[in-house]
């Protein structure tokens, strides 16, 4: 529902269903850092160059930076948060542990949404194949081997589960409809 400036919208995050009474204007980004406490995806550029607030919508990695909220109504949402199962890390997280892919850690979530969309397309993706699917995210610390090879390991030993998939009718319905005056 959307009425100018406001909308009620439902959002899958990880399995779970939302809905949000939320200002049009909003971004993802900040919907699912300030709204829902997913603070796993960071901002750094926010204008859609570094790819640390990558999110899987529907499956494919978006900026969440350049997304507006009202966008993704109706769409499954895949964050970080989301990656561990059963206090167990992904694949990918275990590869990047294992590897020592990460310093400062500030730009990893974007990284593992990236490489897990990767997996997810490509199960035994090329050294290039991997270079080329990560050149939209900037690391500041690592110099991008260890990442690269994170992630071909992870390849190596089959990625787990994709995650964020469950439809809405299989998950509790947590959400609650943030009412405004008026809406
Ligand atoms: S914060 Fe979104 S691409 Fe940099
Ligand atoms: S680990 Fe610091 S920016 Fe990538």
């Amino acid at each position: 529902m959307i009425q100018e400036d406001f909308a009620i919208v439902r959002l899958v995050v990880n399995g779970i269903e939302h809905r949000l009474g939320i200002e049009t204007r909003r971004l993802l980004c900040d919907v699912l850092r300030e709204d829902l406490g997913l603070t796993g995806t960071n901002l750094g550029c926010e204008q859609g160059v570094c790819g640390s607030c990558t999110v899987l919508v529907d499956g494919q990695s978006v900026r969440s930076c350049l997304m507006l909220a009202v966008q993704a109504d109706g769409t499954e949402i895949a964050t970080v948060e989301g990656l561990a199962q059963n206090g167990e890390m992904n694949p990918l997280q275990s590869a990047f542990w294992d590897k020592q892919a990460l310093q400062c850690g500030f730009c990893t979530p974007g990284f593992l949404m990236t490489g897990i969309e990767l997996l997810r397309r490509n199960p035994d993706p090329s050294d290039d194949e991997i270079r080329n699917a990560l050149a939209g995210n900037t690391c500041r610390c690592t110099g991008y081997e260890h990442i690269v090879d994170a992630v071909r390991d992870a390849a190596r030993n089959a990625i787990g589960e994709p995650v964020g998939t469950e439809t809405a009718s299989d998950v509790d319905i947590t959400a609650e409809i943030i009412a405004k005056e008026g809406v």
